[in-house]
């Protein structure tokens, strides 16, 4: 594996298959009463958080520790980045001190691409901007392969607010290598602009109709409708877009009892899924959860801890 997680672009399947085989090791000791390893005793990890998150940096905080390295949260709003300290001065300060990996959330694109040259320490990317969320696509993955066996072949559906999602980005380029079938669906406000060639490229297929979509699916991923990205008016009223793309009471029964549901949080119930959905026995967004936490130790322990241990 690469030094840095900045993207999906930087592991390939086989690359996959070894950080999803170490998840499932890793898991095996989140279930254990005594959750601790030594691998990464000795080794210094930052999470250092622009945006808001309950997930992401607590899972890291959690798997980082887990691992026996030391880990030190710092959030965009309780650092000299608020008394106007630039992101370069901030993370060059950090580095200086000898971390060994930085995990970093910020709301630019190609805001962990740009820290990655300017420290020594690994870099891995826990969302930028509305760019890529790799280590979230990955849970992902191995969530659905856990309830579903390999993901060849299987048709997985991702609907919702496709233009803001860094979550739909980095799914797209995950499933695909994996040779999953994808369908993404948004209203046609929220389909990212390019996405045409982007989709005959990566080989995933799009539509504006979820209902037709729906009953062909083996799994379903709904996506957060990102209001804090949102300049303009992207669908008329949240009732019009519940009732076009929101996974509702009326199609969980389409969709079966036997479809996994997920969804990457934090949700916006009533909006982009119903309360029946989202606590239905086939939700599988606390398993996310739970594998977020392994997953994330897998990646912690590729990028640190060496090809002996
Ligand atoms: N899915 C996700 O990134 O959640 P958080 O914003 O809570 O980290």
């Amino acid at each position: 594996m690469r030094r840095h997680l900045l993207s999906v672009d930087d592991v390939d399947a086989d690359e996959i298959a070894a950080l999803l085989a170490t998840a499932t090791e890793m898991h095996d000791v989140q279930r254990r009463q005594v959750k601790k390893l030594p691998a990464l005793r000795g080794r210094t990890v930052i999470n250092l958080f622009f945006e808001d998150s309950t997930r992401t940096r607590s899972s890291f905080e959690i798997a980082g520790k887990w691992l026996s390295a030391d880990t030190v949260n710092i959030t965009g709003k309780g650092s000299s980045a608020s008394k106007g300290e630039s992101l370069r001065d901030t993370v060059r300060t950090i580095a200086a001190m000898g971390v060994d990996a930085l995990v970093i959330r910020h709301g630019a694109s190609g805001s962990a691409q740009q820290v990655a040259q300017w420290v020594d320490a690994s870099v891995v990317n826990a969302g930028d901007g509305t760019h890529e969320h790799p280590s979230q696509a990955l849970l992902d993955a191995y969530t659905l392969q856990q309830r579903m066996g390999p993901l060849e072949g299987r048709h997985v559906v991702l609907v919702g607010d496709l233009t803001h999602s860094r979550v739909f980005r980095s799914n797209v380029k995950c499933l695909t290598k994996l040779g999953a079938e994808v369908t993404a669906v948004a209203p046609p406000t929220l389909m990212p602009s390019g996405v045409e060639a982007w989709s005959r490229e990566a080989g995933f297929a799009t539509s504006y109709d979820l209902d037709e979509v729906l009953p062909k699916a083996d799994a379903v991923m709904m996506l957060r409708v990102q209001r804090e990205r949102m300049a303009g008016g992207y669908f008329p009223s949240a009732r019009e877009y519940t009732v076009g793309y929101g996974l509702t009471r009326d199609r969980l029964d389409v969709l079966g009892p036997d479809v996994p549901i997920c969804h990457p949080g934090p949700m916006n119930r009533g909006l982009e899924i119903a309360a029946d959905a989202a606590d239905a026995a086939q939700s599988l967004v606390l398993d996310q959860v739970s594998a977020g936490v392994a997953v994330r130790m897998a990646i912690l322990y590729h990028l640190l801890a060496g090809e002996d241990s």
